[in-house]
C-alpha cells in the first residue's frame, strides 16, 4: 500500500489508450486497486484512472462521501469499474465543473451527458451494470475518458471558463493537491 505520484498534464503515458484488464482477482490487480485507493484519498479526489499512477491499463476508481473538494455534490458509492463502456441515454448535456488530479489546481467547465448507462467489472470480475445520471454521470465519463487518454480541458467548449481554483471559487478551502 502506497500513496503513488499522480503524473501531471504534459505527461506522454496520459495521452495513451489503455489496455483491458485480462486477468481478474490477481494480486498485481489488488495491489494496484489499494495505491489507487490510498491515492486517491490522498489527494482527496473523487475519482482516479490507473494511468494517473503511470500504469496504462483499463482500471478506474470513483465515488464520494462529503469530499471537502466537492461539497455540493451528490454522494456516488465507492467502486471499482474495469474494463468499463458507457452508453449514452439521452443526447441531454449538463455543463459542470471539473477538476482534475493530473491538472492540480484549475477548475473547467465541461458538458457532459446527463444520462448515461455503464457496465464493467469489479476486482474479482463479477460484472457491474448501472443506470446513471447527474454528478455521478459525470464522474464516469470523466474518468474513463482517462483510459482512452483525454483530459477534460481538452473537452472544454469555451475557454473563459477555465481557470485557477482558488481564483475561481475563493469561498471553498482548498486542500492539498
Ligand atoms: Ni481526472
Amino acid at each position: 500500500m502506497a500513496v503513488r505520484e499522480v503524473l501531471k498534464m504534459g505527461d506522454p503515458l496520459l495521452l495513451q489508450v489503455a489496455e483491458p484488464v485480462a486477468e481478474f482477482g490477481t494480486p498485481q490487480l489488488d495491489a494496484l486497486l489499494k495505491d489507487m485507493f490510498d491515492t486517491m484519498d490522498d489527494y482527496d479526489g473523487a475519482g482516479l484512472a490507473a494511468p494517473q499512477i503511470g500504469v496504462s491499463k483499463r482500471v478506474v476508481i470513483f465515488g464520494l462521501k462529503e469530499n471537502p473538494r466537492y461539497p455540493d455534490a451528490e454522494q456516488v458509492p465507492i467502486t471499482v469499474l474495469i474494463n468499463p463502456k458507457i452508453t449514452v441515454n439521452s443526447m441531454q448535456m449538463e455543463s459542470g465543473w471539473e477538476g482534475c488530479l493530473s491538472v492540480p489546481g484549475m477548475r473547467g467547465m465541461v458538458d457532459r451527458y446527463s444520462h448515461i448507462s455503464y457496465r464493467g467489472f469489479d476486482a474479482v470480475g463479477n460484472p457491474i451494470e448501472r443506470e446513471v445520471g447527474g454528478f455521478h454521470a459525470r464522474v464516469v465519463q470523466h474518468e474513463c475518458d482517462h483510459l482512452d487518454g483525454i483530459l477534460y480541458p481538452s473537452r472544454i467548449k469555451d475557454m473563459r471558463y477555465f481557470g485557477f481554483e482558488d481564483v475561481l471559487f475563493p469561498e471553498l478551502s482548498v486542500p492539498k493537491e
